[in-house]
């Protein structure tokens, strides 16, 4: 039987068996960012059995395309591991279970595709003597042929799962270990698992518990290769009608013969599978690209490609194999007929990409090898991975792979950490590009007609460019300008930045970092080819990021609010100096000659808000330079306009001549509120706002704020104000109290020092360490005991921490006696590690060595002493 033909008899099979047969879904997930790729016949199904969703029958039979990467290293290498694959499986979504499973799965192997019986064997899980009883009660499976497995439970991750129950085909001793306990689970090539029925009877929560199910169901598996290589009696899948044309092919092109060389074999083994994968990957929308699942089919592609390589295949091979893969599968996998052509360009497009580069990186890694060999290294450095990356565009993996072939692994860490620096290189250079992106000259668009459309979905492109250099086509990866005939994207200007989103063509993506005009008015869009490959003459889908779009459209508008506003309440005087109109935010540069005060700032705020709850439907019409003076609109500062202009009319508000967004009505603006106002210059002020989105999450930022300061304040949001104003009393008060404290410990304290009073000669002199918390305070304790004493000199120092400081003062009368305050003070701080001086009435001076402070205030008392006549 051939491999469609099983295909279809299972499906009819299960249709007897009022089972609705449905497409294979495609292999990228619907609603389910959990999966890159669909790996499994009920992945796809998964929301009809957790009930998410109502399936269209209970009962359903699919034949599912399913890609798996987890051991693509071992594709090639053993008779059953794919990429791709297709998986049959017959479903209940709470309608029959376990015994209809059973009975129709060997009804199915024994009846319609004529196993022999004697040759099957099955497994089920320890506890479940129900499904046992079945098969051997039921059945009639001999004892013997039943297995209780602990591994008889499927389940990925959260979701349905269940106790499960595999069927296996003996393939003969001689495909076996010869152990004496071979048997079905043995890790040999002996006992073949052709199909897996689960019965689904939990639901796995996210805590890892095990809830059962309201419904039960059935979710089975079959590989259709192996059921296949079983019915063709073939050693491998390989070998079966579903891949081995394609092996020939490759055979043929290379020049080799099938089973006279391992590693001819592996080579083209690797071929025969990653053919298949590619073109169904490419089928289902996957373009070649460094991501996701981009990069999952450019990582296939290219080891195929280096197999290729092995056989001694020069150039591209890969486009004609996908002609025999559709020759193969286009009747039964949807959609690989009608995107024929397709696929082929967008194969050939990566394999010549690759082929440039292959030789040179595959010369460069193999003297590497022998390099690292030679030194007894056990690593390839991540740099060096990263260059066959980056410059020769070798998958990581590919890398690994062939350095795994030589004994050697890679420096994954290192690797990453390029690739990470690479990524901020580019960030930055994106940036730069950005801001000041070169164009080609594009005169030869002259006779085009272009134009701009806010509601175009389509249109052609006419111009690719790098740099100044035009492109016809531009693949992934690239910094690109792009013109096309009709655009929807709007082009910076009057202050308001350009859209950005995606350029979608048949064969690639651009995503748009900014849209731009040249002087002479025709937009072009920039940004980085993300996937695939963009050529001049496709045709191209949009989708502006209207979202953003939106925003900057509700602070345009509010923009020409707040200017009107700005008019009325502060006079005719004000005029814009300049504008920034962003998705977050709006900037407005204004004339005018002094601070908006907080009560014209609210006039201003509620004339704005005003407007906005007004709902005012905007005007926006082209008309003549004349036409729109007669209107009063307000020319803007700096722009020039041609003849028509567009005048953007907010009725009985404002009117103002303008080519950016703007919301259709002024209560889309949602509100408005004014961030900051101040000076930028002379003359010149400017205002911050918000409006939409960003309002409300500053009302809320705000609200979150005042909930945690009343939180702290022990009291509710609504009497913080009050609870504010008791705590600054309560603080006022205690200041004073402590204050009144430190008065009277001081002037305790002021006792003692004054007791230390000497004669010298006919003064008073006092010479003190003091507790004082800084060099003012000091002072003042100073002039306090000067002041008692009346007519001598006062030296005082303290200590702080890690330093020493002193005040020395001297009466009038002292002074003209001799004292020199300055002189003393600076004898004293030497002797602490310092210096200083000062004035012969008062002086300050400080010292580094704080344990030095009694040794230098007695080096003080002799020096006060020294100067007695
Ligand atoms: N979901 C089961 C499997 O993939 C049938 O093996």
């Amino acid at each position: 039987m051939k491999g469609n033909e099983l295909r279809q008899a299972y499906l009819k099979f299960f249709e007897s068996k009022q089972h609705l047969i449905l497409d294979s879904f495609s292999l990228i997930p619907e609603n389910d960012p959990s999966l890159l790729l669909i790996g499994a016949g009920m992945a796809p199904l998964k929301p009809f059995f957790t009930g998410k969703l109502v399936p269209p029958r209970t009962r359903v039979t699919t034949c599912q395309k399913c890609i798996r990467t987890g051991d693509i290293e071992n594709v090639g290498r053993t008779a059953r591991h794919h990429t791709f694959f297709e998986m049959l499986g017959n479903f209940s979504f709470g309608d029959y279970f376990k015994k209809d499973a059973i009975h129709w799965a060997w009804e199915f192997l024994t009846e319609v595709i004529k196993l022999d019986k004697n040759r099957l064997y099955v497994t089920v899980y320890p506890d479940d003597q129900e499904a046992y009883d079945i098969w051997h009660k039921e059945v009639g499976m001999p004892e013997d042929h039943i297995t209780r497995l602990e591994d008889n439970f499927w389940e990925i991750g959260e979701g349905p799962c269940g106790p499960d129950s595999e069927i296996f085909y003996d393939l003969g001793e001689s495909r076996g270990c010869g152990e004496p306990d071979c048997a079905p689970g043995c890790d040999c090539d002996r006992y073949l698992e052709i199909w897996n029925l689960v019965f689904t009877q939990f639901n796995r929560t996210a805590d890892g518990e095990y809830v059962p199910l309201e419904k039960k169901n059935i979710d089975t598996g079959a590989g259709l290769e192996r059921l296949a290589s079983v019915l063709q009696n073939k050693e491998s899948n390989f070998e079966t009608d579903l891949i081995f044309p394609i092996i020939e092919k490759a055979a043929e092109m290379a020049k080799v013969t099938y089973h006279t060389d391992a590693n001819t074999d592996v080579s083209l083994k690797v071929i025969g599978d990653h053919a298949r994968a590619i073109t169904v990957l490419i089928s289902d929308g996957v373009l070649p690209s460094n991501e996701g699942r981009g990069y999952v089919l450019r990582r296939i592609l290219r080891r195929a490609v280096r197999h290729g390589r092995l056989l001694g295949i020069e150039g591209r091979f890969l486009t004609d194999l996908v002609d025999v893969v559709i020759d193969i599968l286009g009747s039964g996998v949807p959609g690989l007929i009608e995107k024929h052509d397709f696929i082929k360009r967008v194969v050939a497009n990566e394999e010549d990409r690759f082929n440039q580069t292959l030789a040179q990186g595959l010369d460069m890694l193999g003297a590497l090898i022998n390099e690292l060999k030679e030194a007894d290294a056990t690593d390839v450095p991540g740099a060096e991975v990263f260059k066959l990356y980056d410059t020769y565009g070798f998958p990581w993996e590919l890398t690994e792979e062939i350095a795994g072939e030589a004994g050697l692994t890679i420096d994954m860490a290192g690797f990453e950490s390029a690739m990470a620096e690479q990524r901020a290189r580019a960030r930055a250079a994106r940036e730069d590009v950005d801001a000041k992106v070169a164009t080609p000259d594009i005169t030869f668009l002259r006779d085009e007609k272009l134009s701009d459309d806010e509601s175009a979905t389509s249109s052609e492109i006419l111009m690719l460019g790098e740099g100044a250099t035009r492109l016809d086509n531009a693949s992934d990866g690239m910094e690109v300008t792009l013109i096309v005939r009709t655009t929807p994207f709007h082009a910076e200007g009057g202050g308001q930045l350009g859209d950005t989103g995606f350029i979608v063509g048949p064969m690639g993506k651009m995503e748009v970092h900014t849209t731009k005009k040249l002087p002479e008015g025709t937009t072009y869009h920039v940004g980085t080819i993300v996937e695939g490959n963009l050529q001049v003459g496709d045709t191209v889908q949009f989708e502006v990021d209207t979202t953003r779009r939106l925003a900057m459209a509700r602070n345009h508008t509010a923009t020409h609010l707040l200017h009107a506003a700005l008019k009325q309440v502060l006079g005719n005087h004000v005029n814009q100096a300049g504008s920034l109109v962003m998705p977050d935010r709006l900037r407005f540069d204004f004339t005018h000659f002094s601070p908006v005060t907080a009560e014209e700032l609210k006039q201003i705020t509620d004339l704005v808000n005003g407007e906005i709850l007004k709902a005012v439907s905007l005007n926006i019409q082209e008309m003549s330079m004349d036409e729109a003076k007669k209107l009063g609109a307000m020319a803007l500062f700096g722009e020039k306009y041609g003849d028509r202009v567009r005048v953007v009319t907010v009725p009985d508000f404002s009117i103002e001549l303008c080519g950016g967004s703007h919301v259709v009505n002024t209560a889309v603006i949602g509100t408005f509120r004014i961030l900051s106002e101040g000076g930028i210059g002379s003359g010149v002020r400017r205002i911050e706002a918000v409006t939409g989105e960003a309002a409300l999450q500053l009302a809320q930022k705000e609200q979150a704020e005042l909930r945690e300061v009343a939180t702290l304040l022990k009291t509710k949001p609504e009497d913080i104000v009050v609870r504010a104003q008791q705590l600054v009393e309560e603080t006022k008060q205690l200041e004073h109290e402590l204050a009144a404290a430190r008065k009277e410990l001081m002037s305790g304290g002021l006792d003692a020092v004054l007791n230390t009073a000497f004669d010298a000669d006919s003064f008073k002199a006092v010479v003190a360490d003091v507790k004082a918390a800084d060099m003012d305070e000091l002072r003042s304790t100073a002039d306090m005991v000067r002041d008692k004493i009346g007519s001598g000199i006062v030296l005082l120092g303290m200590a702080n921490d890690d330093k020493v400081n002193f005040v020395c003062m001297a009466t009038k009368d002292a002074v003209k006696a001799g004292f020199h305050a300055g002189n003393i003070v600076k004898a004293t701080a030497q002797a602490a590690g310092g210096n200083g001086g000062g004035r012969p009435d008062m002086a300050q001076a400080g010292g580094k060595n704080p344990s030095a402070l009694e040794t230098a205030l007695e080096k003080g008392k002799e020096t006060i002493l020294s100067m007695v006549k």
